[in-house]
């Protein structure tokens, strides 16, 4: 039995490079394409890491298409702070041999939606939501094509990580994540409210190491280096790992809870801009258009990831 179909569309990023091991590494899942944008790190960037952690995996067969390397309307802004100048610091790789397609991100977008019956494609972002705001500029007529839109972004009871109201992803574009939560699509978040809930803790780890694989060992240095910037901003025992939450709710919902919600983002405020306004009380009588996860089993994610890495 073949996986869900999934398009992920990310920005790499060490947390954006191991949702990709996990999706690989998964049978629940069939990786239908990856689609980069720019985000924690320019698109240049964001689409050689992509095809490093394509090729770490085994799987340079995978299609691997660039697509927008500014938000829509606000200048780029990048996370070099967080994720290092490469956005993979932390393991030494080899450069990717395989190539970029041809094809803009966007349009691979729309034409592997048009190609396959409708509610079949998963998309889930990890990054700004510029390359899905622009596929549905495009071709508005993929709106009911598309199965579900599962992303990680945002943040309503933790705050913000970019600024005291916003999560990155969403800052970086704003509009695209107006334009994503109007668009009618089924729509998940995966918050900074259940991803800081998602701690690498030493413990992890040393079990990465001792898998003994030179995936385990990426894996591992790749955390260390990414978590320390969290580490010291929230004084936490692990930095939070965001994107691998995505995957794992697609085949693991259950170790997940959250609920029904309006989510309206905040694309003209200086002050707050980026902000996601979810209205958890149900105040303000607008129907829901976004499955808002809370929780998370922290140690049952961290076994599923584990072993999944321990596949490659
Ligand atoms: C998000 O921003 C990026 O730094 C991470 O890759 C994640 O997607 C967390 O706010
Ligand atoms: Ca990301």
């Amino acid at each position: 039995m073949s996986g869900r179909p999934i398009i992920i569309d990310t920005d790499p990023g060490q947390d954006d490079a191991v949702a990709l091991l996990l999706a690989l590494a998964s049978p629940e899942l069939e990786v239908r394409g990856i689609t980069t944008v720019a985000g924690n790190v320019p698109l240049p960037l964001t689409s050689r890491n992509a095809r490093v952690v394509c090729e770490l995996a085994g799987r340079a067969d995978v299609a691997v298409c660039a697509g927008a390397e500014r938000p829509l309307v606000r200048p780029l802004v990048t996370a070099e702070y967080v994720h290092g100048r490469t956005g993979l610091d932390g393991a030494d790789l080899p450069e990717p041999q395989m190539p970029l397609q041809a094809e803009h991100a966007a349009d691979f977008l729309v034409r592997a939606l048009r190609e396959e019956a409708p509610g079949t494609i998963t998309l889930c972002p990890l990054g700004p939501l510029t390359n899905i705001a622009l596929a549905l500029q495009r071709a508005p007529e993929i709106v009911p094509r598309i199965r579900e839109i599962v992303l990680m972004g945002g943040g309503f009871f933790e705050g913000g990580n970019a600024t005291p109201a916003a999560e990155f992803n969403i800052y970086v574009d704003p509009q695209a994540a107006d334009i994503v939560f109007t668009s009618g699509v089924p729509l998940t978040m995966l918050p900074l409210d259940v991803t800081h809930q998602a701690l690498i803790k030493p413990r992890h780890l040393e079990r990465l190491r001792a898998l003994g694989t030179r995936v385990g060992d990426a894996v591992a240095g790749w955390l260390e280096f990414f978590e320390r910037y969290d580490v010291e901003k929230y004084g936490l025992e692990g930095g939070p790992l965001h994107d691998p939450c995505v995957i794992a709710y697609l085949f693991h919902p259950e170790i997940f809870s959250g609920r029904r919600c309006n989510v309206r983002i905040e694309a003209s405020s200086e002050l707050t801009m980026g902000m996601t306004v979810v209205d958890w009380w149900g105040v303000t009588g607008l129907q829901p258009n976004c499955t808002v996860i809370r929780r998370l089993d922290s140690e049952a994610f961290f076994d599923l990831l584990i072993e999944r890495i321990a596949r490659l």
